[in-house]
């Protein structure tokens, strides 16, 4: 951090008093994953594979860039205070739950910085969005207009007791607990993170749950969250322990949280097709998705792109679709959703949209290649970041479609 813009911060702790809110130290006997794919093998190496595993900034480098860029536009803030405002919903079993005035000061002048920094990196923080994130909840209090979300609206139970969907379930590693929310209403779990947030500037930067509801309005069918993004009810084990309580034959959900990564879930939801018709080619999207798409993390996008060829293989032009959304900064400017003073235009699919791109075919044509691609994040916000990690430049070929003539 530069000199000047350190002081000023030094100041600025110095006048403020904040209010210092504990969050709890998690028995090691719970804090990962670890503890539990002895007896939960197959629910463990699901998750594994789900971006909740990587909502860490030590294991997702968009994340960890994106604090980074704050860090760089915003005055008054460090680093490390941003990753506590962050954490309540990218890592709630975090020990504290905001940086006091003596905590910036100590971190400002080097002081007691090794503290915070272990303290922003406990095992069970690292661990992301893990078993006891959700297995833990004991209460759930939805702030839907209010705007309090993810750790301030859960109650979290006594450490060692894990609630989920059975009644009497039977372990010897700890207490379990029935909670109805995870049998009749799941989508109260996910609303805790996924409802909806604005950033400092009021600005709605994530609003999944919210468009789910205009949608289910319409569409009083809409299934919940987890019968896409975990499965659909299946016979299966809870437990893969062999002894007392283990074993038992149970209906199941997959733990997954699918995403474009881990799982085809677009080939389900999404239809997509093509058509020629004489010097016209239409591409079709048919969505039957309750949110968005692309829904969530605000630069995500979703492109077609059509390449015409001529006889002879060459290319004669290429022509694209985007669908995404646009973030706007004081200047005017491009930004990160995180640091909008405003939404600019927003060509995401509305829930359930269908939509019909028509393409002009370029005299000469042979033959046309159309794809339709998806991206975590758009490649010039990419470059602009300085991410590395490969992961989040992949283009996931949803469709790849050829029409020759
Ligand atoms: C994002 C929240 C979330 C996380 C993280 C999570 N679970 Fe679950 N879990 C659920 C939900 C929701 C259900 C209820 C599924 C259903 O209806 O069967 C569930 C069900 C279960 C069940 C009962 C079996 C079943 O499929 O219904 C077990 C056991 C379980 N989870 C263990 C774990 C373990 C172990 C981890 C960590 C590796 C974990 N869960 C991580 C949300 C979560
Ligand atoms: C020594 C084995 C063992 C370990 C370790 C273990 N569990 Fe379990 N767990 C079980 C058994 C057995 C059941 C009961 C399964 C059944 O009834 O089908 C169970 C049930 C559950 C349930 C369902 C509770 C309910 O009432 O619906 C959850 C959730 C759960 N465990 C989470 C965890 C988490 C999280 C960890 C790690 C912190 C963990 N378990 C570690 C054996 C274990
Ligand atoms: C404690 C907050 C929290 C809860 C509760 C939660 N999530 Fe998440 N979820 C997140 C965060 C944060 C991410 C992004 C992690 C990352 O990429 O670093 C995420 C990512 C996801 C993704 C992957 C998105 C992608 O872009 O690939 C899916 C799917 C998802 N969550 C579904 C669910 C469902 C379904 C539930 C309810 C059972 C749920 N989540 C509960 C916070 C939460
Ligand atoms: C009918 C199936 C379906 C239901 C129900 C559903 N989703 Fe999705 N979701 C999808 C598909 C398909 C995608 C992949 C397309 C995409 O990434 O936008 C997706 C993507 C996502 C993503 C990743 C978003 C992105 O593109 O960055 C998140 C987060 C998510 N869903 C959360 C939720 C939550 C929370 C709910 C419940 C309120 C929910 N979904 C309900 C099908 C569904
Ligand atoms: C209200 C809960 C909530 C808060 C608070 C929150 N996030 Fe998120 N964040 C999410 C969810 C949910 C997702 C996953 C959505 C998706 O995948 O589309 C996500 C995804 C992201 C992603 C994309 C990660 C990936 O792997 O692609 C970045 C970057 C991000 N958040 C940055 C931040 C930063 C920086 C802050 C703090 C200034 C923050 N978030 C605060 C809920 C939250």
């Amino acid at each position: 951090m530069r000199g000047g813009k350190r002081w000023f911060i030094v100041a600025l702790a110095l006048l403020a008093g904040l209010d210092l809110l504990e969050g709890e130290k998690i028995d090691s006997r719970y804090a990962t994953n670890r503890n539990c794919e002895a007896c939960h093998t197959d629910i463990s190496k699901q998750w594994q594979t789900s971006r909740h595993a990587h909502s860490h900034f030590t294991k997702n480098d968009l994340y960890d860039k994106t604090l980074d860029y704050i860090v760089a536009h915003e005055m008054t803030k460090t680093k490390e205070e941003i990753v506590v405002e962050c954490a309540k919903c990218h890592n709630p079993r975090i020990e504290k739950r905001s940086i006091n005035s003596a905590d910036k000061l100590g971190l400002l002048l080097d002081i007691d910085k090794q503290s915070v920094d272990r303290m922003l990196k406990t095992p069970t923080m690292k661990n992301g969005i893990n078993c006891i994130v959700c297995h833990n909840v004991d209460k759930i209090h939805l702030d839907k207009e209010g705007g309090k979300r993810g750790f301030d609206v859960v109650e979290f139970g006594p450490q060692g007791t894990m609630f989920g969907p059975f009644e009497g379930a039977v372990s010897p590693y700890h207490k379990t607990q029935k909670r109805e929310f995870f049998v009749n209403n799941p989508n109260r779990l996910c609303f805790v993170c996924h409802y909806s947030d604005t950033n400092d500037f009021g600005v709605e930067v994530y609003s999944t749950g919210k468009e789910y509801e205009t949608a289910k309005a319409e569409h009083p069918n809409a299934p919940q969250c987890i019968e896409c993004h975990m499965s659909g009810k299946k016979k299966g084990i809870a437990s893969n322990f062999g002894g007392e309580g283990g074993r038992v034959k149970r209906l199941v959900r997959d733990h997954l949280f699918a995403s474009i990564d881990n799982s085809k879930i677009y080939e389900k939801y999404l239809k997509i097709s093509a058509e020629r018709q004489k010097d016209q080619l239409t591409v079709s999207i048919e969505s039957q998705v309750p949110h968005k798409v692309p829904t969530g993390y605000g630069l995500r996008d979703l492109e077609i792109r059509v390449a015409f060829f001529g006889k002879d293989g060459k290319q004669i032009s290429e022509q694209r679709k985007l669908y995404t959304a646009h973030w706007i900064d004081a200047e005017g400017e491009e930004t990160i959703p995180h640091l909008a003073r405003k939404k600019g235009p927003d060509s995401r699919l509305a829930p359930y949209a269908s939509v019909a791109e028509t393409f002009t075919i370029p005299k000469g044509t042979h033959l046309i290649n159309y794809k339709v691609i998806y991206r975590q994040i758009d490649p010039k916000m990419d470059r602009r970041l300085g991410v590395r990690d490969p992961f989040f430049s992949n283009e996931y070929v949803l469709k790849n479609g050829v029409i020759e003539f």
